[in-house]
């Protein structure tokens, strides 16, 4: 079941997603070479407490950082270690955070230094194709609208959508109907209705879409050892189209 929520309550998930962007901002800004996942992992959950929030992923099914920080060919839920970044390295900062109740939800990837041409590309295109499946998230339109429009974009561009992981619904749960996956067929799926809140996000593979799941059981590397970008914003469908709600 889809929940629906009033105005009060997306007022709600835009405050939690106001501190998801400002903590997003203020990590990104110390990303350089010599800086650790493990110390913007620190830094993001002390920037999220002080604005009154809590780290939405800390202990969800037992994860334990506060963020995912997954680096070149990690796909996704890369638990912030200890090895140092390396200038060309491009890293996807993902976490969420919970306020009075909601929870908000955003991911982006960054270069580290200088990338390369291939490494920039890959990160706009992705960017681009979750700035695509956002402007799809109509009242009237259904999530397979917005999953076919990500892929086209993406396998236009000569990448690959990851299969396995999907963007989901997001509320009082971090995870909620319905899911938003990143392939599929126009016109099929849920339905988007005033007040459907979902989290978009596109994981995106230089090379092929097969993805491993290492075995700390949570870090998801490409099966080709090519590198992977990731972005996500919570919107919720309104009256007046999408809103992205993880903005400042
Ligand atoms: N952004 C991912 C998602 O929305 C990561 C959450 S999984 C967690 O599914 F366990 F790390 F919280
Ligand atoms: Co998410």
């Amino acid at each position: 079941m889809i929940i629906l929520k009033k105005e009060s309550e997306i007022a709600k998930i835009r405050e939690s997603g106001k501190i998801v962007a400002w903590t997003l901002r203020m990590v990104s800004e110390e990303i350089k070479p010599g800086v650790t996942p493990r110390q913007l992992d620190e830094l993001a959950e002390k920037l999220i407490r002080e604005k009154g929030g809590r780290p939405s992923f800390l202990g969800y099914r037992g994860y334990p950082a506060s963020t995912c920080i997954s680096v070149n060919n990690v796909v996704i839920h890369g638990i912030p270690d200890d090895k140092p970044l390396q200038e060309g390295d491009v890293i996807d900062l993902d976490f969420g955070v919970l306020k009075d109740g909601f929870h908000a939800d955003s991911a982006w990837t960054f270069p580290v230094g200088k990338i390369s041409k291939n490494a920039e590309r890959l990160l706009n295109i992705t960017q681009e194709a979750l700035m695509q499946g956002i402007n799809r998230a109509k009242a009237g339109n259904k999530v397979g609208d917005i999953a076919s429009t990500v892929q086209k974009y993406v396998e236009g561009n000569g990448y690959s959508v990851v299969t396995e992981l999907v963007g989901h619904g997001i509320g009082r749960s971090l995870h909620e109907e319905p899911s938003v996956p990143n392939f599929g067929r126009p016109g099929t799926g849920p339905m988007l209705r005033e007040g459907t809140t979902i989290c978009i996000e596109p994981m995106v593979n230089e090379g092929k879409a097969g993805v491993v799941t290492l075995e700390d059981g949570w870090t998801m590397v490409t099966e080709d050892g090519k590198l992977s970008a990731h972005f996500e914003h919570t919107v919720a469908v309104t009256r007046d189209g999408p809103e992205i709600l993880t903005v400042e």
